[in-house]
């Protein structure tokens, strides 16, 4: 395959996605776009990432992103910060606020934490302020604690009433080899929790805890936008596409209420799609 991108499901709103595609088909929520390799999915991410925060920063002042633990978004945020490139001196960065779509219960400072990766490889390298960035406070709490407080703070930021719920601008996620995405994971309970923003689980596979957002939350997005790379992950992505196996899969759950959703896929996590 060249580069040039293979489309599966609609591109008519891609372009509201901040993606100038210029391509009009029928309107689905649901789009994929099967790219060449990993250097191609992080290209189009930063591309489309961009372009909705000049759009939004332009229409309400401000835009929300939350973030995505894992290797593959690590390279979008490297490639956002990169000022040899066009994406760090057009984002209006000073107008962002960033939170996270879920994190492992350690320390900051440890490999695993998620905020230590993004701070390592975005805001540390880009003109952000402390109170522009929030992440889950999993130090020294209690991971009940921690979750607990993670939907207050979602609560005070948004100006949330009574059933309210947040509603990001853009919710970055990726898909693991089991199809779970955030901190959902098979079997767990956090898949059905239908009022909280945020969830501690103990995630068994991992023998450690892990905190969310919940699907109401990531479902409750104006922009869902998916990373997906790697030949491990093909299976489930062709089980996911065409729908088979339903349930299965805690990624089957992300559907957007009012939003769109968009799957960025490199040849080897699509290889086996129609
Ligand atoms: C995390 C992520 C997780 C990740 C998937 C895919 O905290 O690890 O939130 O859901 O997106 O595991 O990770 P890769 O992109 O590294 O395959």
């Amino acid at each position: 395959m060249n580069d040039k991108t293979a489309l599966i499901g609609a591109t008519s709103e891609v372009a509201d996605m901040g993606v100038n595609e210029g391509k009009k088909m029928s309107k689905e929520k649901r789009k994929f776009f099967i790219l060449e390799d990993l250097d191609a999915i992080t290209n189009r991410a930063a591309e489309i990432f961009t372009n909705m925060a000049e759009q939004e920063v332009k229409r309400k002042g401000v835009f929300t992103v939350t973030l995505s633990g894992g290797s593959t978004p690590k390279s979008l945020y490297s490639l956002l910060a990169d000022e040899e490139k066009s994406f760090r001196n057009r984002i209006p960065w000073e107008k962002i606020h960033f939170f996270w779509g879920d994190e492992r219960c350690v320390p900051f400072e440890h490999p695993d934490s998620n905020y230590r990766m993004v701070n390592e490889s975005l805001l540390s390298k880009v003109p952000v302020k402390a109170e522009q960035i929030h992440p889950i406070m999993t130090a020294g709490m209690d991971v009940e604690k921690a979750s607990e407080s993670y939907g207050q703070l979602l609560t005070s930021f948004f100006s949330l009433e009574d059933g309210g719920i947040p509603n990001f601008d853009l919710v970055l996620l990726g898909m693991g080899d089991d199809g779970h995405t955030a901190s959902l994971f098979f079997g767990s309970d956090a898949l059905n929790e239908k009022r909280l923003f945020v969830v501690a689980d103990r995630i068994s596979k991992f023998n450690s805890h892990r905190i969310s957002l919940t699907v109401p939350v990531l479902n409750n997005a104006t922009s869902i936008l998916f990373l997906v790379s790697g030949r491990n992950k093909a299976k489930v992505l062709k089980d996911v596409i065409h729908g088979t196996k339903q349930g299965l899969y805690p990624v089957q759950l992300i559907v957007p209420v009012n939003g769109k959703e968009l799957w960025l896929v490199d040849r080897d996590a699509g290889s086996l799609l129609d």
